[in-house]
């Protein structure tokens, strides 16, 4: 496959591009490097990927359409892995156009790009567990509604959802999407709440929490969802645009996963305990059959030993 991969030097886009390079595919890297979370952590990513010959890098801003075009037409494309986005939830209260930027405008100039390559057989995007609103029930299934977004994040990513789905009756691009459920793991991002708590158990500092007992997220190691990213992308759905939830589907509270990090640092924090925060959702909990049947999708890790593996990178140690 050549695959035209966007947020490549992301955090789950870093560990598909590895993924894909060492079974022998071609990976052609879109990212903005953006500052929302440190750039050095994300040139840290790309100089592993450039040490695969079959990597090639652009910095680009995937909502400018001219730049995007100039930069990856005419390379013969046959799959898109579409995960550039401004992610997050609680900086989209400060920051709303970024959002509308990179996840409407910059997933409209993917299809666009989809549309007129004459080469892309199926376009594969991240959406997310957020689009499933705030919710105490679960799991959450497929053919949920999705009309409750409790953040304008949540927003982009149904509005990505429903733009895929019109291009896909317009134009037949045959695509697959992704809700990823709180991902995490070695390489992670700075702004989620694992690496924070590490950051600061570590330096001895207290940490705050937010409703920690209500919160429950169904965690989510990486490499579970890795595992299956290649034959997602080899496969255009026989429908022309699926949706699937990727999880663990088993959800924990937020002060177990407080646990799971002190144990892994060997440290007790010292907890400062707030309320619900504006945009958060309560519960995420994936129902993953549709995913299992399809691809075999079985998520192996469990939080304390992901949790194990993310401290053993963030201390230097050198697993993956
Ligand atoms: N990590 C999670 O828990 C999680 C959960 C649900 C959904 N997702 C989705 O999965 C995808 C990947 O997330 P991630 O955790 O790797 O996040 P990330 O922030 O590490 O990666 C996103 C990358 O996209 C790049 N980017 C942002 N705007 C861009 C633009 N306009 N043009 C080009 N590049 C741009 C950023 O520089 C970044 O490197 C995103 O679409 C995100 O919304 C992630």
């Amino acid at each position: 496959m050549i695959i035209l991969l966007t947020g490549a030097a992301g955090f789950i886009g870093f560990h598909a591009a590895r993924r894909l390079l060492s079974e022998g595919h071609k990976v052609i890297g879109v990212d903005s490097l953006n500052d929302y979370y440190d750039v050095s952590l994300k040139q840290a990513r790309l100089s592993e990927l450039k040490t695969y010959k079959a990597f090639e890098f652009h910095q680009v801003d995937i909502s400018d359409h001219e730049a995007l075009d100039a930069a990856v037409k005419g390379k013969g494309i046959t799959q898109i892995l579409h995960l550039a986005a401004q992610a997050g939830v609680r900086y989209s209260l400060d920051n709303p156009r970024a959002y509308v930027q990179a996840n409407v405008m910059g997933h409209l100039n993917i299809l666009e790009f989809a549309r007129h390559s004459g080469t892309v057989e199926h376009l594969t995007y991240a959406s997310s567990s957020s689009v499933y609103g705030d919710r105490e029930d679960g799991p959450f299934v497929e053919t949920d509604k999705v009309r409750s977004p409790a953040s304008l994040y949540a927003a982009t990513k149904i509005g990505g959802e429903m733009l895929a789905e019109s291009y896909q009756r317009l134009y037949g691009i045959s695509q697959t999407g992704l809700r990823f459920f709180t991902v995490y793991g070695p390489w992670g991002r700075p702004d989620m709440a694992y690496y924070i708590f590490t950051n600061k158990i570590m330096k001895g500092e207290a940490i705050t929490l937010f409703a920690p007992d209500e919160m429950r997220r169904d965690f989510t190691y990486v490499d579970d969802i890795v595992d299956v990213l290649p034959k997602i992308l080899a496969s255009p759905p026989k429908s022309g645009h699926e949706i699937y939830n990727l999880g663990n589907s088993k959800p924990n509270t937020l002060m177990q996963l407080v646990e799971a990090v002190e144990g892994a640092c060997g440290k007790k924090a010292e907890k400062i305990i707030l309320g619900k925060q504006k945009g958060d959702v309560s519960n995420t909990f994936a129902n993953v059959s549709a995913a299992e049947r399809d691809f075999g999708f079985s998520p192996k890790t469990d939080l304390s030993e992901g949790i194990a593996r993310f401290v053993g990178w963030y201390n230097g140690e050198s697993l993956s």
